[in-house]
């Protein structure tokens, strides 16, 4: 199969542009999009046999489900058998935006959309051409990012030629996208609400939102769920976000005395710091502020796998709050250093 590019404006899409995807999507095709997060993988939702092709292209388990992403609240609530209170003031608040809400599903959801689980996942995206695709449509779209399993998430069209090439029909490239983060994704089906993948929408904006409604739990044993049981969430095990690069995790900057550099090394440094002396052919990024560095990190990682360094090395951002994303994602793409 051959992989078409069309370039696309960010704001203003051309009306031929989404016609031309959305008629890839109309005969089951996949089209990779930007959200505001990362770029996603689509197919039609309501097509057992368009979904399957995400699951082959990306090499995906079946058992991992996929997030459904729809026009706004009403065609949401199509698709859910239930819409809570708090999934009103949720949505209302944050919705379009990076906040994905798991939800008892309706009939009108397949099975393979959701691994066999009686929930599906929703949001709403962000930008012009994710939510003018959705429109021209005029049916809910299936996006995991797009990427390989396994692999990192894709920021930039490049990223996803370069992983998923000669296995999807189309992609739409509208340049970077804007957080270069997952979107939080928020399980509304039991009590406490709890958050399975930490994101750009935060526990404590979430529970602000709520005013007290319901209480937000967001502990990684409540993700992982009782021994023997299916997690919570599938995405959220780890070895994922990976590079393909071997990255190792320490978490001061003096640990790096415990380093014996290889010949190509990448150091990636989160969060303020002053730096030792290092090596010379050193390919070294500073990352001091969380937003910069939320919507960069990827980037960088695809960066160094694309120049084949042997190793990156990674401090750690302090334990606070506005790095908690970050932390997430560091601690499922590098082992920490021994000793
Ligand atoms: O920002 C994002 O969420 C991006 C863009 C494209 O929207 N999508 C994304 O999709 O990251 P994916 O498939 O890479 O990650 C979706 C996560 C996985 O961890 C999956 O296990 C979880 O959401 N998920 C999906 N449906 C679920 C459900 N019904 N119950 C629990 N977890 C679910
Ligand atoms: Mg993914």
């Amino acid at each position: 199969m051959k992989t078409r590019v069309i370039q696309v404006d960010p704001q203003q899409p051309s009306a031929s542009a989404l016609a031309d995807a959305a008629d890839v999507l109309s005969r089951r095709g996949l089209v990779a999009f930007a959200t505001e997060t990362v770029y996603g993988l689509g197919a039609l939702a309501t097509d057992p046999a368009a979904v399957d092709r995400i699951y082959h292209a990306k090499g995906r388990p079946p058992f991992n489900p996929l997030i459904v992403h729809v026009e706004g609240i009403t065609q949401a609530r199509q698709f859910t058998a239930v819409w809570p209170k708090a999934a009103d003031r949720l949505a209302g608040t944050f919705w379009p935006g990076p906040l994905t809400l798991v939800l008892n599903r309706s009939s009108l959801i397949p099975d393979i959309v959701t691994g066999g689980r009686e929930t599906v996942a929703l949001r709403v995206p962000l930008p012009p051409v994710a939510r003018g695709l959705i429109e021209r449509v005029g049916q809910p779209l299936a996006a995991p990012s797009a990427n390989r399993s396994n692999r990192l998430s894709p920021t930039r069209a490049e990223h996803v030629l370069s992983d998923l090439d000669g296995r999807i029909d189309l992609i739409l490239d509208s340049g970077p996208t804007s957080f270069g983060l997952e979107s939080t994704v928020l399980d509304l089906t039991g009590s406490p609400l709890r958050i399975l993948r930490p994101g750009p929408i935060g526990p404590e904006e979430i529970a602000q939102c709520l005013g007290g409604l319901d209480q937000v739990a967001s502990t990684r044993e409540d993700v992982a769920g009782p021994p023997g049981e299916l997690p919570a969430s599938p995405g959220m095990l780890n070895v994922h976000y990976a590079p393909r690069t071997p990255a190792l995790r320490v978490d001061a900057i003096e640990d790096l005395a415990k380093i014996s550099w290889p010949e190509k090394p990448a150091l990636l440094v989160l969060g303020p710091a002053a730096l030792p002396d290092l090596p010379d052919a050193l390919h070294l990024v500073e990352l001091p502020e969380p937003e910069a560095a939320g919507q960069r990190l990827y980037s960088i990682l695809h960066e160094c796998d694309a120049l084949y360094l042997d190793v990156i090395i990674i401090v750690m951002p302090p334990d606070q709050p506005e790095w908690r994303t970050i932390r997430d994602r560091l601690v499922r793409a590098a082992r920490p250093v021994a000793g």
